[in-house]
């Protein structure tokens, strides 16, 4: 039988959980064969390692081993060093997850090399061309042969954009498989919060911040963490803190702001431990994509710290409410959860467990 060759990139933190169900899927299959490219977008224990070893990533097939630097730094030095890797591996297909750099990148070079590009979690759209992912998200559908959608409003931007009807599938969410995959796993967040010197209050919620147009702005943080603060002396919240957070924290000097308040500051936290902290959460405060999605899958109340999402159905059906980053709106969301018990939402269309084996499949009959 052929074998056909599929490389499967991965480059940060929200592609680990993307690329893991559809690996393990493509590992058993007979006939496709995945090879992993991970670009080193992030490198870290925390950022990384902890994440392939809890969702059970084999080591990667080639690590480009990138590292950090600026947008166009970052998304070159990702594209020279994955253009001899194609050379070498030919594979009939490159698979790309979700909106980082790596994504944009590797898509690119494919495109120009001719390879037929995958794009997993295609469609999505804040509206918001200031994000950097809007931009990687929107180029990356424009040079992909296949789209793998999550939910109905991307196949309608898809077709806005003038994308074929025919090169796009509503698959459902791979995020959603690997959660229900790991869920029984999880790490009781009792055991997650002494493990960092914290006793688990009754009721807390989980806080995190790292877009940049939260973080990188000195009064724009200054202006969240003192709500943040404030929130933290009604509902103790637990804050897994992303590297880049945490630099700016330290460099605008606002760490009095954390340690006024019952705010438990962690380091990025892997896998496991972050699913066993949400799922128990009262609520979630974010300007992450995934979590908007995890806490729809788990029925936790989400609120959204920033203007937009790519991810609506997360709103009109989930847990999830895009609050922006006005304290007193912020506020008052929080409160209302807190008094109501927050929106209760229902798991949206294909959020089932199976959107890898969809995937698998549809690329299987396309390149046989
Ligand atoms: C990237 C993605 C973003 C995603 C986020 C999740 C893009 C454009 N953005 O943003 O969509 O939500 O990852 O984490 O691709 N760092 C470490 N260790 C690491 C990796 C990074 O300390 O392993 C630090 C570095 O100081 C670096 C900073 O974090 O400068 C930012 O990392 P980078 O990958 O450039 O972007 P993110 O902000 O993480």
């Amino acid at each position: 039988m052929r074998r056909v060759r599929l490389a499967c990139v991965v480059g940060a933190r929200p592609n680990f959980m993307k690329i893991a169900p559809i690996h393990a899927v493509l590992r058993d299959h007979p006939r496709l064969e995945p090879y992993l490219v991970h670009t080193g977008q992030h490198y870290d224990e925390a950022m990384k390692d902890a994440f392939f070893r809890q969702l059970g990533i084999p080591e990667p097939d080639v690590d480009l081993e990138v590292g950090s630097g600026t947008h166009a730094w970052q998304t070159a030095q990702i594209m020279q060093r994955f253009e001899p890797v194609l050379d070498e591996v030919k594979p009939e297909a490159v698979l790309v997850v979700g909106d980082v750099n790596s994504t944009i990148a590797c898509g690119l070079v494919a495109a120009k090399k001719q390879v037929p590009l995958i794009h997993v979690e295609a469609g999505l759209r804040s509206g918001d061309r200031t994000m950097p992912e809007e931009i990687n998200r929107i180029l990356t559908d424009q040079l992909s042969d296949l789209l793998f959608t999550t939910e109905k409003s991307a196949e309608a931007n898809l077709r806005q954009e003038g994308i074929a009807p025919e090169r796009i599938h509503f698959v459902g969410n791979v995020m959603i498989d690997a959660l229900f995959a790991h869920l029984e796993r999880a790490t009781p967040a009792a055991r997650t919060l002494a493990r960092f010197g914290h006793d688990l209050p009754d009721d807390y919620g989980v806080l995190t911040l790292h877009r940049s147009a939260n973080v990188d702005d000195p009064e724009m943080l200054d202006r969240l963490l003192a709500v943040l603060a404030e929130i933290g002396r009604r509902l103790p919240l637990v804050f897994p803190c992303h590297p880049r957070t945490a630099a700016r924290i330290e460099a605008f000097g606002l760490q009095r702001r954390l340690r006024e308040a019952d705010v438990a500051v962690l380091p990025p936290l892997g896998y496991l431990e972050m699913l066993g902290l949400v799922k128990d959460a009262r609520l979630v405060l974010t300007d992450s994509g995934g979590l908007q999605e995890e806490t729809t899958a788990l029925g936790v109340p989400c609120l959204t710290l920033r203007d937009n999402t790519e991810r609506p159905v997360t709103v009109t059906e989930g847990t999830n409410t895009v609050v922006g980053r006005d304290p007193e709106r912020i506020r008052a969301c929080v409160a209302d959860v807190l008094e109501t018990g927050g929106k209760r939402g229902r798991i949206p269309a294909l959020w089932d467990g199976k959107a890898s084996e969809r995937i698998v499949s549809i690329i299987d009959e396309r390149f046989s």
